[in-house]
C-alpha cells in the first residue's frame, strides 16, 4: 500500500499558489491526487492554464487538473491581476502547456476523490472556496471522508489585505467561505495575518531563486512582477500566503503555536463584507472549529521553499 498521504489542492494560480504547488509536488510524503481549479487571482481560463504549466515544469503531467467555478456563488468580485499579472503568472509570455485539463468539473472531482481516498484525504484550499462550497451542496457528507482540511484565508484580528478587514480569498466568495467554515467540524486556518508574521526577506528569496535548474528559473521569472510590486507596496519582506498554508499542511510539526476558536464570515454588503470574525473570548458558545495558525517554524518554512525550488 502507498504510505503517502493523498493530497488534493483547490487553487487559483496565482504566483503564491504556484510556489505552494511546487512545494506539494516536491514532497515525497504526499501524493498529489489532483488539482481543482477556481477563479480568483485571475479568471478561470488563466488559472487552469497556469495549473497545467506548473505541473509541466515540475515534471508532473500525471496529476489531473479539474476546472471548476469561473465566478463566486453569488456576488461578482474583482480579481488580483494587479498583484499577479494579467495572466496570473507575471505576464512573461509563457507558452501554453502541452496537455489539456480534464472534462470533469472540480466540484465533482472533489467528491469523487473523497470517495477514492476516504478517511485519508488531505484537502488544501489556496483560493476562494467556491468549488468546495459547491461540492458540499452536491454532497453534504463530504466532510466525513476528509481527514484534514487546511484553508488559506481570513484575517483573524481584522487586518485585511483586500479591504481594511477582509482577506482576498474569503472576500472574493464570502458566501462560499461561510458554507465551508460551517460544514467542517475542524479545519486548519492559515490566515493573512500569519502570512505577514512569516515573510521572506527579498534578498533571501533572490538567492534561493538563483539555484540551478528549471524550477527555480521558472519561478524567478513568473514571480518577478509580484515580488517587485510587493517590495514597493509592502517593504523588505515578501508575504507568500499560500506557501505558508502549504507548509502547515505538509509539515504540521512546524506549527509552534495555534489557537482553536469559532470563526464566522461577515456576509451582506457592508464595509465589513468578507471579514472573519473570530470569537476569541468564546462569548457566543459556538464550537471551536478553526485551528488558527499563530506561529510556524520559520526555518522549516524556508527549508520547504528552498527544496521546492531545487
Ligand atoms: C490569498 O489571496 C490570493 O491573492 C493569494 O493567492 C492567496 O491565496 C492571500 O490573501
Ligand atoms: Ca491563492
Amino acid at each position: 500500500m502507498d504510505e503517502r498521504i493523498p493530497l488534493l489542492i483547490d487553487t487559483d494560480p496565482g504566483v503564491d499558489d504556484a510556489l505552494a504547488l511546487l512545494m506539494a509536488l516536491a514532497d515525497d510524503r504526499h501524493e498529489v491526487v489532483g488539482l481543482t481549479i477556481v477563479a480568483g487571482n485571475v479568471g478561470l481560463e488563466h488559472t487552469v492554464a497556469n495549473a497545467l504549466r506548473i505541473c509541466q515544469v515540475a515534471g508532473r503531467d500525471d496529476v489531473p487538473v479539474f476546472p471548476g467555478c469561473d465566478r463566486p456563488l453569488l456576488h461578482p468580485a474583482p480579481d488580483a491581476a494587479y498583484v499577479h499579472g494579467v495572466d496570473g503568472l507575471g505576464d512573461v509570455g509563457l507558452p501554453p502547456a502541452t496537455r489539456a485539463a480534464e472534462a470533469r468539473h472540480a466540484a465533482e472531482a472533489i467528491i469523487e476523490l473523497s470517495h477514492r481516498h476516504a478517511g485519508r484525504l488531505l484537502l488544501v484550499a489556496l483560493g476562494p472556496l467556491t468549488n468546495i462550497a459547491l461540492a458540499l451542496r452536491l454532497d453534504p457528507t463530504l466532510p466525513t471522508r476528509i481527514a484534514r482540511l487546511v484553508v488559506m484565508g481570513g484575517a483573524v484580528t481584522g487586518h485585511g489585505n483586500i479591504t481594511p478587514s477582509a482577506e482576498f480569498n474569503v472576500f472574493f466568495d464570502a458566501e462560499a467561505a461561510h458554507i465551508v467554515f460551517g460544514a467542517f467540524d475542524r479545519f486548519d486556518l492559515a490566515d493573512w495575518e500569519a502570512t505577514v508574521a512569516h515573510g521572506f526577506l527579498h534578498e533571501d528569496v533572490d538567492r534561493w531563486l538563483a539555484a540551478p535548474g528549471p524550477v527555480a528559473a521558472f519561478y524567478e521569472a513568473v514571480s518577478r512582477h509580484t515580488r517587485r510590486w510587493s517590495e514597493d507596496a509592502r517593504g523588505d519582506r515578501w508575504f507568500c500566503a499560500d506557501a505558508l498554508a502549504m507548509a502547515m499542511a505538509l509539515r504540521p510539526d512546524g506549527v509552534l503555536e495555534a489557537a482553536e476558536r469559532p470563526v464566522e464570515v461577515v456576509l451582506g454588503r457592508s464595509a465589513a463584507r468578507g471579514a472573519t470574525l473570530v470569537d476569541w473570548q468564546r462569548q457566543l458558545g459556538r464550537p471551536d472549529r478553526a485551528r488558527i495558525l499563530l506561529r510556524y517554524d520559520q526555518s522549516a518554512l524556508e527549508a520547504q521553499v528552498r527544496e521546492a525550488l531545487g
